[in-house]
């Protein structure tokens, strides 16, 4: 049985449930790939947990997921402490092998990560964050562990890192890309629905509701941030989609994302229920875009678009019968049009969110390092 020790930077929603999915699945890991995941430490924002000998007992581990569940820090918790540098933690509790998680929504990590990748460890990420800083950030987090030519990492060698839960949670995106290219197909256009909140004001407006209630019925669900111009203005999308070119090797950033949020920049400083309050001003302009799409034979999808013209995130008219067109509710799709994809494209859909589907593609990533060098 060969040890698999992971160092997980944050425990909120995915790192509990990958957590559970590691104690869940040890009999089969075990069975099937004799591997034994050990975590040896747990961060979060101001505190953590760490064992680097014998990794957390599962005991432990899910004592630690109930106590975080119920608000808890670690930097109080009995067998926890404070901590201010997850670099030191990634230097305390690491060890050869050492796969380090990413599961925070935080740029802080990216010291801790890139240390890691300098100590020959692996790394995967469900946050964008690191993914969508400078264009050199990413290229050392994706490429570090492959050596090419003169010491050069190849761009298109996959290195040390995973990624795959930062587009469409669980849904393998970023494996199709990267197989796509390692084929050297063509991909002309990559066009996808990368937001369930944003899939549910669509699939609402398009049978008729007004924007307003739309909103206000996804807040009310919960499907929005408490903030709902969070999810409206497509910055989150627009990571997504910068994830996407960047893989295609495109050089751009996040500023060079055309990005058109659902709703004015002269309501961004509103305080959320004013914001609230105001959202009927906005219902007569969507109800005529959406008329003006019908009358067009289309539907209007909140959309990231990756072609030739650049990178761009917003609401588009696309047929109604296409595979975004068809897109309903929360669910995620991404359709890749290719040399060899054409007329057809390659399309991928499915629930594109949540705690449990997100974990699993971060558990995929992790057990697919566990056998790469
Ligand atoms: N939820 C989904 O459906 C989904 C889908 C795809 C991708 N993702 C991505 O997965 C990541 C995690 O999502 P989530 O829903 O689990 O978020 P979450 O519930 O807000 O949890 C975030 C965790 O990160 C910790 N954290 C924040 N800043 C930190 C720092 N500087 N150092 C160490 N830990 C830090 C938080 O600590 P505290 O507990 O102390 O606050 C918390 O434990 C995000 O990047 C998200 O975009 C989520």
């Amino acid at each position: 049985m060969r040890d698999l020790p992971i160092i997980l930077l944050g425990i909120g929603g995915v790192g509990r449930c990958l957590l559970r999915q590691i104690m869940a699945q040890r009999a089969f890991h075990a069975l099937n790939y004799e591997v034994s995941l050990a975590v040896l430490a747990v961060a979060d924002r101001d505190g953590a947990v760490i064992e680097p000998d014998d990794g957390l007992s599962d005991d432990l581990l899910a004592e630690l997921c109930a106590f975080k569940e119920a608000g808890g820090r670690l930097a109080d918790h009995a067998l926890g402490g404070p901590q201010g540098d997850l670099t030191g933690i990634v230097d305390i509790a690491g060890r050869a092998g050492t796969i380090v998680v990413d599961c925070t929504a935080s740029t802080a990590t990216v010291p801790a990560l890139l240390y890691a990748l300098d100590q020959q460890y692996k790394v995967v990420l469900a946050n964008k964050k690191p993914l969508t800083l400078d264009q050199e950030v990413y290229d050392r987090l994706t490429t570090a562990g492959a050596t090419g030519r003169n010491g050069q990492a190849p761009v298109r060698h996959l290195g040390r890192a995973r990624w795959e839960a930062t587009v469409g949670a669980g849904l393998p995106v970023i494996a199709t890309l990267n197989r796509l290219m390692a084929s050297g197909d063509e991909i002309e256009r990559i066009a996808g629905a990368f937001s369930g909140t944003l899939g549910y004001v669509m699939s609402g407006l398009q049978a008729g509701e007004a924007f307003s209630a739309v909103v206000r019925a996804a807040h009310r669900l919960g499907y929005t941030e408490p903030d709902p111009r969070d999810d409206l203005g497509g910055v989150d999308v627009a990571r997504k989609a910068l994830i996407l070119a960047r893989g295609l090797g495109r050089r751009l950033d996040l500023e060079d994302v055309t990005v058109e949020g659902l709703y004015p920049a002269s309501m961004a400083p509103l305080t959320v229920d004013e914001f609230m309050a105001a959202l009927p001003d906005l219902d007569a302009n969507f109800a005529a875009r959406v008329a003006d799409a019908a009358a067009q034979g289309g539907v209007l999808r909140y959309a990231a678009v990756i072609d030739a013209a650049g990178c761009r995130v917003g609401p588009v008219v696309v047929p109604a019968n296409s595979p975004l067109g068809l897109l309903q509710g929360t669910d995620n799709l991404v359709s890749f049009s290719t040399r060899w994809y054409t007329p057809t494209p390659l399309v991928i859909q499915g629930r594109g969110a949540g705690g449990d589907a997100t974990a699993a593609g971060v558990l995929s990533d992790i057990m697919e390092l566990a056998f790469t060098a």
